[in-house]
C-alpha cells in the first residue's frame, strides 16, 4: 500500500522524509521517492530499490538541501514498478510536485482531455493527471488550483502537494484515503499513517474527506473545498511504533481482516459504471469472450478456494463448464485445452511457482490466460494474456484474508461482465448482483460486531484436538477456506468435506465431543445441511453452525449458531468467511501461536 510523508520546518527535510518512508516500509512497496524545494527548485530522488538505496545515494538525505519536502512509497496499481512511475510526479510546467495515495477512477478521461490539449505524460500512473491539472488551473493561487483540481477527480486520494512558487507551504488534500497531520514545534508533518510520525510528534489532526490543509512550519489551517475554515482539536496518539504499524491491532492478520470492507470497495468501485462492469485495460475482446466454451480456474491454497467458489457462480451465470484445479496438479496433467478455453490463474503474490508453471502449461496448449493478481508487474501478471488486478494492497500476514476477499470480488465482477456480454443471465439478476456487491462492505462490518461472541467461542474450544468443516455448494468452498485458515495458524488438525460425502467414510471419525463446523447459510440447500447436522449430532458431535440472521431452525439442531446478514446466495462466501477468519485468529491466539508468521510457511511460495 502506498505511503505518504511530508515535512515543513527549520531542519533539512530529506533525512526526516527518508526516516518516515522507512517507517512505512512495513506496508510493502515497490519504489519510492522524495521531492524537496531549495531556492525555488525541486530536487527529486527516486528508487526502485529499498529506501536504504535512496539513503545511500543522498548520504542519509544530508546531501539534499531544503526544509520542505514530500516523500512516497509506491505500491503499483497503474503502471509497472519503475522510476518513471514512482512518485513524486511533476506538473508539465515543473511548478508542482505531488505524491498520491488512492486511485483516480476517471483518470483515463482526464488524461485523454489533457493529451488532446498537448500535454505529454511522463508516466503510466493515474496520479500524473493531478499534477498536470494543478499546473493547468494555477495562476498564482495554489489553494484555488487545488480545489478546482480535486473537484474534477473521481475516486480516492490523499495528496501531498508542493508548489515551487510557494516554497514555505505544504498542501494536502484528502478523499477516501487516510491523511494525518502531525503537529510539532516550529515544524509540521503530513503522513498517510501515524507510523511515519510517532517518532516526531504524538499530536495529530485527522483530516476528513473533502478537506484541504495549508501547512507552514508555524501554522496548520484546514479548509473545505469551498474555502470555509474548519477547526479541529488535535488527537494525542499513545501508540508506539510497533502498534502504529499494525494500526493499533496486535497482529497484521487482524488489521487485514478489518481492512476487508475497504478493500472490497477499492476493488469493485472503479469497475462498476452506470450499472455495468468495466475492466480498465482488459484486452479480451467481446468476440473472444463469446467464443469461450470452457473455463479452467487454477491457483494454490486460498487462491484455489476462490476458484472453487467461482465455479458455482460462473456455472450459474455463464452456463458453460467450469473446472477448478490445484495448480500443482494441473501443471503435471495432460489437460484438454484449446483456443476456446479460458484459463483463469489466481494468485495474490503473482509469483507462486506452481501457479506460474500451470499458466505456462495452459498457454503452451493455446488457452487464453486471464490472470487475477494482486501484485502489479509480478511474473504471473506479465505472463498472462490479460490481467485483472485485485486492489487489496500489500498483505503482510502469511494467512491471506483481504486478498482472498478481493479475489472473490474480481471473480464475481468477471462473471457478471461475461454474462452480460454473452447474454447468458437475465439483466435483472445481474443488476441484483451488482447492488448486492455494493452492500457487502456494511454486511462484513456487521459481522465484526460478533467479534466478542466468536472470541468466547474460541476460548471455550481452542483445545479441540481436531475439527471438521462441512458445507455444500458455495458453502463447500467456504468450508475449505475456513478449515485452511484454522489449521495454518493454530496447527489444529482440520479437514473440510462436502457435507454429502460424510457418509462415504468420514463419518466413522465422528464421536462424542468432536467439533463439526457446519456452514448452513447457503439457503437453497439448508434442508440438506440440517440432515447432515442431525447425522453428526446423533453420533455425539458438538456442532457450530453458520446461518442467515432470522432463521431459527438451525438453532434447534446445532449447539452454537453464528448468524450472518443475508446476502444473495451467489455472493455468500464473502460474508460467511469473515466469522471463520475471526474464529481461526482467536483459536490461534489462545493457543499462543505466531499468528502472522505460522511455522513452516512463507508468504510467497516461489519454489515447487
Ligand atoms: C493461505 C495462503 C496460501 C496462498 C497460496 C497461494 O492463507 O495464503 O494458501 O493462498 O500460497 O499464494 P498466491 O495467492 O500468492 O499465489
Amino acid at each position: 500500500m502506498c505511503g505518504i510523508i511530508g515535512f515543513v520546518g527549520n531542519k533539512k527535510a530529506a533525512p526526516i522524509l527518508l526516516n518516515g518512508l522507512e517507517r512505512l516500509e512495513y506496508r510493502g512497496y515497490d519504489s519510492a521517492g522524495i521531492a524537496v524545494i531549495k531556492n525555488g527548485e525541486f530536487e527529486i530522488e527516486k528508487t526502485v530499490e529499498r529506501i536504504s538505496a535512496l539513503k545511500e545515494a543522498t548520504q542519509n538525505g544530508e546531501a539534499v538541501k531544503g526544509e520542505i519536502g514530500i516523500g512516497h512509497t509506491r505500491w503499483a496499481t497503474h503502471g509497472v514498478p519503475s522510476e518513471k512511475n514512482a512518485h513524486p510526479h511533476l506538473g508539465f510546467k515543473g511548478r508542482f510536485a505531488i505524491v498520491h495515495n488512492g486511485i483516480i477512477e476517471n483518470y483515463f478521461e482526464l488524461k485523454s482531455e489533457l493529451e488532446a490539449e498537448g500535454i505529454a505524460f511522463a508516466s503510466e500512473t493515474d496520479t500524473e493527471v493531478i499534477a498536470h491539472l494543478l499546473e493547468k488551473y494555477y495562476s498564482g493561487d495554489v489553494f484555488g488550483a487545488i480545489s478546482k483540481t480535486v473537484s474534477l477527480l473521481k475516486g480516492s486520494y490523499a495528496l501531498g502537494i508542493l508548489c515551487s512558487e510557494q516554497p514555505e507551504t505544504l498542501y494536502a488534500a484528502r478523499n477516501f484515503s487516510p491523511l494525518i497531520i502531525g503537529l510539532g514545534e516550529q515544524e509540521n508533518f503530513i503522513a498517510s499513517d501515524v507510523t511515519a510520525l510517532v517518532s516526531h510528534t504524538k499530536n495529530v489532526l485527522y483530516t476528513k474527506d473533502g478537506e484541504i490543509a495549508v501547512i507552514t512550519k508555524n501554522k496548520v489551517d484546514l479548509f473545505s473545498l469551498k474555502g470555509e475554515k474548519i477547526s479541529r482539536e488535535p488527537t494525542f496518539i499513545s501508540w508506539n511504533v510497533d502498534a502504529a504499524e499494525k494500526g493499533g491491532f496486535d497482529h497484521f492478520m487482524m488489521k487485514e481482516i478489518k481492512e476487508q470492507p475497504d478493500v472490497i470497495v477499492k476493488t469493485f468501485e472503479p469497475r462498476i459504471k452506470n450499472k455495468e462492469v468495466f475492466f480498465e485495460g482488459l484486452k479480451l475482446s467481446d468476440e473472444k469472450l463469446k467464443s469461450i466454451n470452457r473455463i479452467i480456474i487454477t491457483g494454490c491454497g486460498s487462491a484455489y478456494h476462490t476458484g472453487v467458489v467461482a465455479k458455482y457462480v460462473f456455472e450459474e451465470l455463464l452456463k458453460i463448464p467450469v473446472e477448478v484445479d490445484l495448480a500443482s496438479e494441473f501443471r503435471y496433467r495432460n489437460p484438454v485445452i484449446d483456443k476456446n478455453t479460458l484459463v483463469m490463474v489466481i494468485s495474490q503474490s503473482g509469483e507462486t511457482a506452481d501457479t506460474l508453471a500451470a499458466l505456462k502449461e495452459a498457454k503452451s496448449r493455446g488457452a487464453y490466460i486471464l490472470g487475477i493478481v494482486n501484485v502489479v508487474g509480478s511474473s504471473i501478471a506479465k505472463e498472462a494474456d490479460d490481467v485483472i488486478y485485485t486492489w487489496a494492497g500489500p498483505e503482510i500476514a502469511v494467512a491471506t484474508t483481504k486478498a482472498y476477499s478481493a479475489q472473490l470480488i474480481v471473480l464475481y465482477l468477471f462473471g457478471i461482465y461475461a454474462a452480460e456480454k454473452r447474454k447468458s443471465a437475465s439483466a435483472n439478476l445481474l443488476n441484483i448482483l451488482l447492488d448486492e456487491i455494493r452492500s457487502l462492505p456494511p454486511k462484513i462490518e456487521s459481522v465484526f460486531k460478533m467479534e466478542d461472541t466468536i472470541k468466547s467461542l474460541a476460548k471455550r474450544h481452542f483445545k479441540m484436538g481436531s475439527v471438521f468443516f462441512i458445507g455444500r455448494n458455495i458453502d463447500y468452498g467456504t468450508a475449505m477456506e475456513g478449515s485452511l485458515k484454522l489449521k495454518e495458524i493454530s496447527y489444529i488438525n482440520s479437514e473440510a468435506y462436502a457435507a454429502g460425502e460424510l457418509k462415504h467414510g468420514t463419518i466413522s471419525l465422528i464421536e462424542k465431543g468432536k467439533i463439526v463446523i457446519a456452514l448452513s447459510a447457503f439457503e437453497p440447500l439448508r434442508d440438506k445441511m440440517m440432515s447432515n447436522i442431525k447425522e453428526v449430532k446423533a453420533r455425539g458431535a458438538f456442532v457450530i453452525a453458520t446461518d442467515i440472521k432470522g432463521n431459527s431452525e438451525t438453532h434447534k439442531e446445532a449447539d452454537e449458531v453464528l448468524y450472518i446478514p443475508k446476502t444473495h446466495p451467489l455472493l455468500l462466501a464473502s460474508v460467511e468467511i469473515v466469522p471463520l477468519q475471526l474464529f481461526a485468529y482467536y483459536v490461534a491466539l489462545y493457543n499462543k501461536c505466531d499468528i502472522d508468521k505460522p511455522r513452516n510457511l512463507a508468504k510467497s511460495v516461489t519454489v515447487e
